[in-house]
């Protein structure tokens, strides 16, 4: 008799095969090639659990005032911890669109759902060579149509008050925001059902 027979007259312990770890499918669907309303052409995709050599490498490459706005705090390079959160998804709940130019990052956009809810925050970063062209516009789109696809109806964000340009994309997104601010802070929310959505073009 072994350990898992256990004592005689009582039942033994099934034995069940280890349950392997679920690795989430990759959605290859959420990846293309984006031109953006100021030009710039990109390859969007979901973000891969190979990426953090590169995901370490764009974030390096940002100035201090970038990684201030999306972090809130000084934080020049990402922890081995961070790099595995930020490229360790599932595809649903947590997701994360990288815009890469030559192969290279040069944008993330993000969205984590608050558990139990169909809301999810949403976090942008663009490098600073590449910002103002339109990538977080294409971002927060992209974001937005795989979030509905996953249940998600509401977008949220906390952004600084003085952060013009990541206001500017959620105004300019065309969705109905609603917002609040609490000394330098503001938070943003917005519903991104098709109802809400932005205009569809003339024509
Ligand atoms: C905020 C951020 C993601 C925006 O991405 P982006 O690719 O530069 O955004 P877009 O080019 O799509 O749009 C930027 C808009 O802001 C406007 N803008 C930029 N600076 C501005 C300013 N100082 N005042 C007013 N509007 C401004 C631009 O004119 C543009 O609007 P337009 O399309 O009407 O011209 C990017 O600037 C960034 O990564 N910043 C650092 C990190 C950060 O702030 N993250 C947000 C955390 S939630």
């Amino acid at each position: 008799m072994d350990e898992h027979d256990g004592p005689p007259g009582v039942a033994p312990v099934p034995r069940e095969p280890a349950a392997e770890p679920q690795v989430p499918a990759y959605p290859a669907g959420l990846a293309g090639d984006v031109d953006t309303a100021k030009g710039a052409r990109l390859h969007v995709r979901p973000i891969r659990t190979t990426d953090g050599p590169g995901l370490a490498e764009f974030h390096r490459g940002l100035s201090d005032r970038s990684v201030y706005r999306r972090f809130f705090f000084v934080h020049p390079a990402l922890t081995d911890v961070e790099v595995e959160h930020f490229t360790h998804v599932d595809y649903a709940d947590r997701l994360a669109l990288v815009a890469e130019d030559d192969g290279r990052i040069v944008a993330v956009g993000r969205y984590e759902r608050t558990p139990g809810t169909a809301e999810a925050e949403v976090a942008f970063v663009v490098t600073d060579s590449h910002q103002q062209l339109g990538i977080g516009s294409v971002l927060l789109a992209q974001l937005a149509r795989a979030a509905l696809g996953r249940g998600i109806t509401t977008f949220t964000a906390e952004t600084l008050a003085e952060n013009r340009a990541m206001l500017a994309v959620f105004r300019n997104s065309g969705y109905a925001l609603t917002t609040s601010t609490e000394f330098d802070t503001v938070s943003v929310r917005f519903p991104i059902d098709a109802l809400s959505g932005p205009a569809p073009p003339p024509g």
